[in-house]
């Protein structure tokens, strides 16, 4: 008889690992109706903007983060585009930025009419490499896009101080990161401007929405007006003084987005505290690894963890056998957003794009395993399980040679 499950054995977890995303309740409810009572679905409709639902959403996001200001966008992709935007990307620019993210982290560039420079992220936290960025700079690069993959905040020390010395500005995308401190700092207040998405499955859900952050009073009188058809800040009437987007954030994504903003504190402790046992676990057992955490990351609200998982050491099962194997025991784990984006269809058949990542390539072709956040909001017993079908798999070496050969 297999031992193993995708041999037809037993399966270790039975049910569903974590919780049902997203969490809510008579607050979300709550606030909903009475954005439709109100009959003000969109801040426009209030003589002092503020006063709506998404200026106290932004008051509210702006103080988390420990940032000036923050200004409601209707999704993610737009608030990087806004934040590109306000830090001075304009067409024929470069923008350098990690080859491993998001397709749309990319597109938010080209939609600027500036061109995405690709580098190499560093193998040990798979976020980009401080120094590939800096050797990409060239007299056309305006701004250098950090994205806190899987919520790990970059080495915001280091690529501050190339920023300064060069002359470009840090935009980063915040996307993974709601909760995540550097050094007691939220991401979003790091560099020039942050960029957050509130899409469906993010930490921090509106259905849709997203977030642009900064400390800077000429970047934020800027994005307002690129995200409110170059409106003047605050006021409904669009201006006339840049191209831009319209993409303002409703009513009722603002209502949700308060309320969900007060879960989020407890949902960072519980799932850093499941994270934290998980962790001390993989050690123990070879050829699997967490990803290197810096000790100036003071908190870590994590959208995806990414893992290691090292071939050698693990009886030379490939990564993809290794993740088949684990899906069949009830531990459904991804590969993480470590792809190279110069793969991606969009980017493929472009000339002129850098393609020289091979840290990227070898982690997305042969290395990461990664689990999403919902896993880890619920009991410490989730993680037994999954360190139990990881230990399961380890023991039963002989049959995945056998899955492999089949
Ligand atoms: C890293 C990253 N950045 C940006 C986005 C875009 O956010 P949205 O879907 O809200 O446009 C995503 C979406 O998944 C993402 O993963």
């Amino acid at each position: 008889m297999p031992n193993l499950a995708i041999r037809g054995g037993e399966p270790l977890a039975k049910g569903r690992l974590g919780n049902p995303w997203p969490v809510f309740d008579d607050r979300e409810r709550g606030a909903v109706m009475e954005v439709v009572a109100s009959a003000k679905w969109g801040r426009s409709a209030y003589a002092t903007p503020a006063d709506s639902k998404v200026g106290q959403f932004e008051a509210a996001f702006a103080k988390f983060q420990d940032a000036r200001y923050a200004l409601g966008v209707s999704n993610g992709t737009a608030a990087i585009e806004v934040a590109l935007r306000g830090a001075g990307v304009e067409a024929g620019d470069e923008v350098v930025m990690p080859a491993a993210a998001f397709v749309s982290v990319a597109t938010a560039v080209v939609n600027c009419g500036a061109v995405p420079v690709f580098v190499d992220v560093d193998p040990r936290t798979y976020l980009i490499d401080p120094a590939a960025a800096e050797a990409a700079l060239t007299p056309r690069t305006r701004a250098i896009l950090v994205v806190d993959n899987g919520g790990l905040p970059c080495d915001m020390d280091a690529l501050n101080d190339i920023a300064a010395r060069r002359g470009v500005g840090i935009v980063s995308d915040c996307a993974h990161s709601h909760g995540s401190q550097w050094k007691g700092v939220g991401t979003g207040a790091l560099g020039r401007v942050g960029a957050f998405s509130f899409q469906q499955g993010k930490l921090l859900s509106c259905g849709e929405g997203g977030m642009v952050v900064t400390n800077d009073e000429e970047v934020a009188r800027l994005i307002d007006a690129y995200h409110h058809v170059g409106g003047v800040p605050g006021r409904p009437g669009p201006g006339s003084s840049v191209v831009s987007l319209a993409c303002r954030m409703t009513e009722f994504q603002g209502a949700v987005g308060l309320a969900q903003l007060s879960r989020l504190k407890e949902q960072t402790e519980v799932r850093e505290r499941n994270l934290t046992y998980l962790n001390e676990g993989l050690r123990e057992i070879d050829g699997v690894e967490p990803i290197h955490r810096d000790p100036r990351v003071t908190r870590w609200g994590f959208y995806l963890v990414h893992f290691k998982f090292i071939s050698e050491q693990f009886g030379g099962i490939s990564r993809d056998t290794f993740r088949k194997a684990l899906a069949a025991e009830g531990v459904s784990a991804g590969a993480g957003h470590t792809q190279p984006l110069y793969r991606h269809p969009i980017f493929a058949g472009q000339p002129g794009l850098r393609r020289v990542c091979p840290q990227t390539e070898r982690i997305a072709d042969t290395e990461s395993w990664s689990l999403g956040h919902t896993a880890f909001l619920g009991p410490a017993a989730d993680m037994d399980l999954i360190l139990d079908a990881v230990r399961k798999l380890r023991r039963n070496i002989d049959e995945l040679r056998e899955v492999e050969k089949a």
